[in-house]
C-alpha cells in the first residue's frame, strides 16, 4: 500500500510526524509531498482547463497530481494558520480545476484529513478548506481529525486519534465526529433561516438534525458543476460586446 501525505507546513512537526506514524500503523510506503516547498502559482482564470486542454503554466501542479496518482490512500494531514491552510494550500486549491482528468483515478482512492491547532478557539475554518482541496481532487474525506497540539511532537499525545484514522484508512468506513455535518464533515455552518452547512448546504435544524439535505462539492455536483461553468463560454461570447461598451462607459482609461 501506498501513502501519499500532503503538508502544508515547513517544519517537521506534528504534521510529518502524524504521516509517519499513520504510514507505520498502515504498514504503508510513505510519500510525504511539502506543499509549503513546491512552486505553485496562481490560477490565470483562463478556464482552458475546464475544456480539456493542458494548463500552460509551467509549475509543480502537474507533478503533485501524478504522485498523488500512485497512492492507494491521501491523507492530508497539515497545521492551522491564521484560522486558516497555509496559503500554499489555498494556492494549489485555486489550481485544481486541472484535476478534472484525474477523477476517475482518484475516485477510487481513501482520503484522511488530519490538522493540527494550537488553540481550542482558533481552530477556525482550516478543516473546510482541508476537506475542500480533497474534494477538489474528487476524493471524499472518510475521517477528519483535528489534534490540539502546539509544539511539534505533541501530537504523539495523543496518538490514540492518529490510531482511529489509520483504522478508518484500513477498514475504509467513513466516521463523523461530534459536530461535524453528517453529510460531508464540514466543521462550519451559516445561519440562515436556521443552521447551514457552508461546504455541502444541508440544512440543519436547532438540535443538529438534518432537515434538508444537500450534496454541494460531492463527486457527481463537481462533476455537474463543470459542465455548468463551460456553459459560461457560450453566454460570455454573447455578452462580450455588450460588458466591453459598459466598461469603457464607466470606467476611464
Ligand atoms: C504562522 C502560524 C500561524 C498559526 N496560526 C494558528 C491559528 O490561527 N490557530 C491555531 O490554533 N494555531 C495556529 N498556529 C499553531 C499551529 O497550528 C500548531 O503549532 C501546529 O501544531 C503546527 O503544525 P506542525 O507542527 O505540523 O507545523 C499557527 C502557527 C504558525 C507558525
Amino acid at each position: 500500500m501506498k501513502l501519499i501525505a500532503l503538508t502544508g507546513s515547513m517544519r517537521r512537526g506534528n504534521s510529518e510526524i502524524s504521516a509517519r506514524y499513520i504510514a507505520n500503523k498502515l504498514n504503508a510506503d510513505l510519500e510525504i509531498l511539502r506543499i509549503a516547498n513546491m512552486n505553485i502559482k496562481p490560477c490565470k482564470a483562463c478556464y482552458a482547463c475546464i475544456f480539456g486542454e493542458k494548463c500552460k503554466i509551467d509549475d509543480d501542479v502537474y507533478f503533485i497530481l501524478e504522485e498523488i496518482k500512485k497512492g492507494d490512500v491521501i491523507l492530508i494531514s497539515s497545521p492551522v494558520y491564521w484560522l486558516d491552510s497555509p496559503g500554499k494550500i489555498k494556492a494549489f486549491i485555486d489550481r485544481c480545476f486541472m484535476a478534472i482528468p484525474y477523477f476517475e483515478d482518484f475516485k477510487e482512492k481513501k482520503g484522511a484529513i488530519v490538522y493540527f491547532y494550537g488553540f481550542e478557539e482558533l481552530r477556525g475554518w482550516a478543516s473546510t478548506t482541508y476537506n475542500l482541496m480533497l474534494r477538489c481532487i474528487g476524493i471524499e474525506p472518510l475521517i477528519i481529525m483535528p489534534i490540539h497540539s502546539p509544539l511539534p511532537g505533541e501530537v504523539l499525545e495523543k496518538k490514540s486519534n492518529l490510531d482511529i484514522v489509520a483504522e478508518v484508512l484500513k477498514n475504509g468506513k467513513r466516521v463523523v465526529l461530534d459536530g461535524q455535518c453528517p453529510i460531508c464533515l464540514s466543521e462550519t455552518f451559516k445561519f440562515k433561516n436556521g443552521f447551514e452547512c457552508s461546504l455541502c448546504g444541508s440544512k440543519f435544524n436547532d438540535r443538529f438534525e438534518v432537515i434538508e439535505k444537500s450534496e454541494r462539492f460531492s463527486l457527481d455536483w463537481m462533476i455537474n458543476h463543470y459542465d455548468e461553468l463551460r456553459k459560461f463560454k457560450d453566454v460570455y461570447i454573447e455578452k462580450r460586446s455588450y460588458l466591453k461598451d459598459l466598461i469603457d462607459k464607466y470606467i476611464k482609461k
